[in-house]
Formats: structure tokens, sequence, C-alpha cells
């Protein structure tokens, strides 16, 4: 008997699409099953004001391939400089969708982010007003602090505070990797939303490191150990309505992923669908896969959700490419270990 589900299209809440030759390779890998993404601005220079948020959107729609729908919803890099007034009017022109809140030094391309929190204070203040949504990578950057460690550092040290501080600041925490982000999510009011990651429902920090090192799983926030994993699962298949899709997918061509100082990041948009589906049917959640892909997202960013519908089915194995050829080089697909089963309807 073939299993379908039917759902509204999905939409992705944290994507990485870069610029140029990448953006081109990649961008049809996110458009053919998302409808809607949350486009990360840390390019190089970054997405600061609202006059690059416009023109990044312009090249993200002239490559989009004809006959294909997809709605970039864009963002801004929160720099120390950032002008709350251009925040406000890139809002007001239905333009930008949230600011990103980069740590300087955290991850990928985040030099130019922000060192004293104390400096964006006008800004933030200026967004719980308007009610923009602020998108944090949480890891603190300090240098004493175990990798393993700089989330749950991060949620006491910056973001509690910030948020005591800032009442009425709607914040993601993007990509939770802990049942300690876990936990303060689930505790939050619904000024909190928190995005989940494809890859961290699939990996520990056993599949980066046992028996060889793995750079194609390396990312960041990096995974975690099992436990945390298992909270993520727990907490992406609930249903609740904080926490929801974002994947993340971040493509770096495999020169710099296989590399002696390799980048972070997995490229997961190709297969994601199947993959959350094979997830959620483990967890007997199916019929929660709509809320945390279609319906949840939408909610917390005050959208509709879309009208269209997708529908996945279950067969024979899933023939995805392992690795997607662009103008920039190859990018290779996130592995998840085991047969897709789940396709989504052409
Ligand atoms: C992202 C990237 O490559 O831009 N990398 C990653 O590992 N997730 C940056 C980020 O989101 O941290
Ligand atoms: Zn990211």
């Amino acid at each position: 008997m073939t299993q379908s589900l039917t759902i509204c299209r999905p939409d992705d809440w944290h994507l990485h699409l870069r610029d140029g030759a990448m953006l081109e390779g990649v961008l049809p890998e996110s458009a053919r099953h998302f409808a809607r993404a949350i486009i990360m601005p840390n390019l190089v220079p970054p997405v600061v004001t609202g006059r690059d948020a416009a023109a990044y959107r312009d090249r993200i729609l002239a490559a989009l391939p004809e006959g294909m729908a997809f709605e970039p919803l864009m963002t801004l890099y929160l720099t120390e400089d950032t002008d709350p007034e251009d925040v406000a009017a890139a809002h007001a022109s239905g333009l930008v969708k949230a600011v990103k809140l980069y740590p300087a030094g955290a991850t990928t391309n985040s030099a130019s982010g922000v060192r004293d929190f104390d400096r964006v204070r006008g800004v933030l203040e200026r967004m719980a007003e308007i009610g923009l949504p602020l998108c944090v990578h949480g890891e603190v950057t300090d240098p004493a602090i175990d990798i393993f460690d700089r989330e749950a550092v991060f949620i006491d040290r910056v973001l509690d505070p910030i948020r005591r501080k800032t009442p009425g600041l709607r914040v993601v925490m993007e990509h939770i990797t802990t049942k300690e982000g876990v936990a303060y999510a689930g505790a939050a009011g619904d000024d909190l939303g928190a995005t989940i990651t494809t890859h961290h429902l699939i990996i520990n920090r056993n599949h980066i490191l046992a028996g060889g090192i793995r750079p194609h799983y390396y990312c960041l926030p990096v995974a975690k150990r099992e436990e945390h994993r298992l909270a993520l699962r727990a907490a992406a298949t609930s249903g609740a309505p904080r926490f929801f899709l974002g994947t993340d997918s971040a493509p770096h061509i495999d020169a710099l992923k296989e590399h002696a100082c390799g980048c972070a990041g997995c490229f997961t948009a190709t297969n994601t669908m199947s993959i959350l589906a094979h997830v959620f049917e483990e967890e007997g959640a199916l019929d929660r896969l709509e809320a945390f892909t279609s319906l949840n997202g939408p909610a917390f960013y005050r959208l509709p959700p879309n009208e269209e519908r997708i529908t996945l089915t279950k067969g024979e194995t899933v023939d995805y490419p392992k690795k997607i050829q662009t103008g920039a080089g190859p990018v290779t697909v996130f592995e998840p270990g085991f047969p897709l089963l789940w396709r989504v309807a052409a």
C-alpha cells in the first residue's frame, strides 16, 4: 500500500543562498519544495541596509529558473553601526522580515557582527516597537568556552539578559542544538520561536568524529551529544508552536569543506523533505510534520500559511544526487546514512 501525506507547501525559516554562481546552482534545490525562505544575510560583504537587501532580493529573483515560484524573505545583518530608522523603513516597506544577530566571530562570515551588545540597544528597542523579529545565532565567542558549551552559555549570558532588557522584542533562536535550547524555548511565551535544522535531527557529534573526520557533517553550531539530538527530535515532532523548520542549508564547495581548515555548513536543501518525513514517521508523528514545516513558522512570522499543497508518498528508494554541480564548484548533498523512501510528488 502506498502511504501518502498532503500538507501545505513548506517554508524554510533559515536558509543560505549565497550569491553569483553558487546562488544560481543552489536556488532551484530550495525552490523545488519550499515556497518561501528567510534568507541569511552573511554574504561578503554582508547585507546590512535596506538597500543591500533590495538588491540581493532582485539577484535572487533573477536567478530563479523560469516556471519556479519562490519568495525570498529578506533579513538584515545587524552591525554596531546599523541605523534603527533604516531597519524600520525596510520593515515598513514589506521588504525585510527579520534582523540577524551574529556575535562577531561566531560562524562563517560573521566578522562584522556584534561585539558590544549595548551598541545595538537602539535598534533592538525599535524592533520591539515595530514587532520585527531578531534571529539570533546563539553561541558565545569566548575562546575559553568549550565549543560544545557555547550555546548553553549564550542563553544564560547573552540571550536571556537581552530579552529581559528589551520587553516586547520578538526573538528566534536559530538552529538550536541542545536540550538547554529546547528547554529555554519551550518555557517561553509566544514572543520566542526556535528553528531546528534537518541535519541536527539526524547526526550527533560522533558522526563528525568517530572512525575518521567527516567534514560534510561539520556545521555551526556543531552537532552535540546524542541526548541533545533526542531532545531536538522530541521538540520538532511535538507540534508545539514554538518550534519550526530552518534548514540552515549552507552550501560550500567541496574544495572548501574537504580542507585543512574546512568551512562549517551542511547542504540539505535537496533532500530535506524526504529526511523529515522519515524522521517524523519514525517518531510516530507524521500528522505533525505539517506543523513543523508549514504552519508554525508562518504563525510566528505573522504570515499566512501557503495555500498550495504538496504530497509526499512513500515507495521505492529516492534517488537524489550526491552532489549538486554549481558554477562555483561541486557541493555535496547531506547524506543521512539511511535510504530515503519518502518523496515529494511532482
Ligand atoms: C553557515 C554558513 O556557512 O553561512 N554555516 C553553518 O555551519 N551553519 C553560517 C551559520 O548559520 O552559522
Ligand atoms: Zn545559518
